[in-house]
């Protein structure tokens, strides 16, 4: 349990619902009965809420949210701070040139990066091979760490993983071992796998949270237009604790996404990423992939702040992505 009431020393990650003003045990448990159980679910409820679900005065409220957005810096940076913040963003290599060179260098910490497109155009392929690349030293492209896997499609394979770490002369078990994997088997389950990496991140060294995929699940569980607002008010909140997350703890988070035939095309793209809006404006970088002649695919980047859009080609190989 975490002690109570010591302020100033700690880092942000470090508080916990019992250091709120006035959260003893009881309020501490009225609180977790009712689902807030995280300072970050204090910080985005309303007054309302707290005094309906949890029963506390507009006071008690009003007084432990203003804290928790404290507590969590919800507020504002200098401009320095924010030079600081981007300076120690790093790069993990995708094992190709060419896409590393799309991307501006390779795969962005404290951004999200997506990777749309088709069935088969390698998108599982990328996300086991980031995560044997976050496990390189810095000087060969990688952090030095460790990668969260969640899978929602069951694509996840240990001897590809094994495959691709041998061609880099990695030990196969020790490159297994530092990444942790979860299968996530419904859209709450998946949102509660991210609430729930905070603690790995800190114990496990993670430099790489990978969703293979995103979508899947909201698209199996939402059907119909009259689902549609609630599924994207559950991707926002989810993309946005990702966001958060890659932000705080320095780390690259990567997700999938399939396309789906756009019902109005008639020239052109005649498909579209899932999610919409949504899923394209809180990525930082989305990456269009589809298969080419030969065993080659095409990259193409979309809607990058700062780089230029662009494609580039790699391959699939049996040791993992190439040029
Ligand atoms: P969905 O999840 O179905 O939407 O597809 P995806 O985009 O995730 O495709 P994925 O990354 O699974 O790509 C599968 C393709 O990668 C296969 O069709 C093969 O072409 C290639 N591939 C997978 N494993 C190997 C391998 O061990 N060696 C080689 N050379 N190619 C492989
Ligand atoms: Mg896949």
């Amino acid at each position: 349990m975490a002690t109570k009431k010591k302020k100033k020393e700690k880092d942000v990650d470090e508080y916990t619902i019992y250091d709120l003003p006035g959260v003893g045990e009881s309020t501490a448990e009225k609180l977790i009965e009712a689902g807030f159980d995280t300072l970050e679910s204090i910080a985005t409820a309303s007054v309302y809420e707290l005094k309906e679900l949890v029963g506390l005065t507009e006071s008690q409220a009003l007084k432990i949210i203003t804290a928790a957005r404290e507590m969590l810096k919800m507020g504002f940076l200098t401009g320095i701070e924010v030079l600081e913040r981007r300076s120690n963003i790093k790069r993990i290599t995708t094992g190709s040139k060419n896409l590393d060179k799309l991307l501006g260098g390779g795969i962005e910490t404290q951004a999200i990066t997506e990777f749309a497109g088709e069935f088969g155009s390698g998108k599982t392929q990328i996300c086991h091979q980031l995560s044997v690349n976050v496990q390189l030293p810095e000087d060969k492209g990688g952090l030095g760490k460790g990668a969260i896997y969640i899978d929602t499609e069951n694509t996840f394979r240990p001897e590809r993983i094994i495959q691709m770490a041998k061609a880099l002369g990695l030990d196969e078990r020790k490159t297994l071992e530092n990444i942790v994997y979860a299968r996530a088997y419904s859209s709450d389950q998946q949102m509660l796998l991210v609430d729930k990496v905070k603690e790995i991140i800190r114990s496990k060294n993670i430099g790489l949270i990978i969703i293979d995929s995103l979508t899947s699940l909201f698209r199996a569980e939402y059907i119909g237009r009259g689902a549609l607002a609630e599924r994207q008010q559950k991707l926002n909140r989810h993309l946005h604790s990702l966001q958060k997350i890659a932000e705080t703890y320095n780390i690259a988070v990567v997700v999938t996404n399939q396309v789906v035939a756009k019902p109005d095309a008639i020239f052109g793209d005649l498909s579209v990423p899932i999610g919409g809006h949504i899923v394209g404006h809180t990525c930082t970088y989305r990456v269009f992939l589809r298969k080419a002649k030969g065993g080659k695919r095409i990259a193409r980047m979309m809607d990058a702040p700062h780089l230029p859009e662009g494609e580039v080609v790699f391959s699939i190989t049996n040791e993992g992505i190439r040029d």
